[in-house]
């Protein structure tokens, strides 16, 4: 059997030996608390699973759904774009669901890149924005994201030659996994950079609702000029605990919108219906829940920082997202503090390298998983690691 040679092109796994490591502790009988992964421990709302359920029952939804969704469900993701970010969004050419925002980002690639074109994509990132222009037989060209520059990309120091063939740029702000936000402007710089260059610009809104301290996140949209530029990915994954349910959409250009819809009516037969009431459902009864979620989320936030500072690790508090991205102590490299941490807690932490080369130097701890368990990690961190 011979796999494909785009196959080849992936990345090593990063989390290989992180893995093999925890294995060995789990079958030695040690209790891992993994703090690895960014996946909402807390249930769906209640509102959500019912709709849900009512929908299944209605034999209407069982068939195979239209690529272009639900007038419900586009008319919810409008009416959201309006109350939450005053965004006027057409919900016949301007919204097509997408099957979570990994796949909506995935499929870009395959529709917008072509062998000598490029994805502009930030360093450290979620790893979709490079390994999709790769099995899209592309390539990616990395943005670094540094602390001084308040993790945004520097638009200045992008080649003259990449920005010609660039087609597309992913940004994400909440950012993952870095926890920066947008800093005041920064949306208006990429809006002319993508204009003078003829870019797509994609930003993944995966975090928008998951904020802190009175932080309320922009829509790439409310930019002047941005529905001339780019396109929003929104996802309910993080925000209403909708993880496994794979509820996104896509919104904004509709040229670009329609080029994601014509690649799609080709690879997937489009979102349940029972899912996409589910997710209108959510967006409109339970349009709040994001925001008691980020109390939720908040409250761990601290726990896990104040810990952190105890154990003299200099960590600046994240004002979104669900995880906190930290420096390794000198002498560390981000994997062999990993280890250190795994060895002396049985903690899990994510090594920064993982998420591209200029996340080496961090480690990421995400903060969804029960409350008692987090502080049992962090009495871990403190007692083994404190002094
Ligand atoms: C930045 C970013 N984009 C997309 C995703 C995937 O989201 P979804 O569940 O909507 O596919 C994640 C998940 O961790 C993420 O961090």
């Amino acid at each position: 059997m011979r796999h494909s040679e785009r196959l080849d092109r992936l990345p090593p796994y990063l989390f290989a030996e992180l893995e093999r490591k925890i294995a060995e502790k789990k079958a030695q009988g040690i209790d891992v608390i993994s703090l690895g992964i960014g996946d909402p421990d807390l249930p769906t709302p209640q509102a959500v699973v019912d709709a849900l359920a009512e929908a299944a029952r209605d034999p209407g939804t069982h068939q195979y759904p239209s690529n272009r969704g639900r007038p419900e469900f586009r008319e919810a993701v409008a009416g959201f774009y309006r109350e939450r970010f005053g965004v006027e969004l057409d919900p016949d050419t301007e919204i097509v669901p997408a099957l979570g925002a990994k796949e909506c980002v995935f499929n870009l690639n395959l529709a917008f890149l072509d062998p000598a074109s490029v994805a502009l994509a930030a360093d450290p990132g979620y790893p979709v924005y490079t390994g999709g222009p790769l099995l899209s037989g592309a390539e990616s060209v990395l943005m670094p994201l540094v602390p001084e520059l308040g993790f945004v990309p520097d638009l200045d120091a992008i080649a003259p030659r990449d920005a010609a063939r660039a087609r597309l740029m992913y940004l994400n702000y909440p950012n993952n996994p870095t926890g920066a936000v947008v800093p005041e402007g920064f949306f208006e710089r990429v809006v002319e950079f993508a204009r003078e260059h003829d870019i797509l610009v994609v930003h993944d809104a995966s975090y928008t609702e998951t904020t802190f301290d009175g932080y309320v996140a922009p829509s790439f949209l409310e930019t002047p000029g941005a529905k001339d530029v780019g396109v929003e990915v929104f996802s309910l994954s993080k925000g209403w605990n909708m993880t496994g349910w794979r509820a996104a959409a896509i919104v904004g250009n509709a040229q670009a919108v329609d080029s994601y819809w014509r690649l799609k009516t080709n690879i997937d037969s489009g979102m349940f219906d029972a899912v996409q009431l589910a997710a209108a459902r959510a967006l409109t009864d339970a349009a709040g829940f994001p925001r008691e979620m980020s109390a939720v989320y908040a409250r761990r936030r601290d726990l896990v920082c104040d810990a952190l500072r105890e154990i003299g690790v200099q960590v600046t508090a994240p004002k979104g997202t669900i995880y906190v991205w930290a420096p390794v102590p000198e002498g560390h490299t981000s994997a062999s503090y990993c280890e250190l941490v795994l060895e002396e807690s049985a903690v899990v932490v994510s090594p920064g390298g993982a998420y591209g080369p200029n996340g080496e130097g961090f480690f990421r701890i995400s903060l969804t998983i029960a409350d008692e368990r987090l502080g049992e990690a962090v009495e871990r961190l403190r007692s083994s690691l404190g002094g």
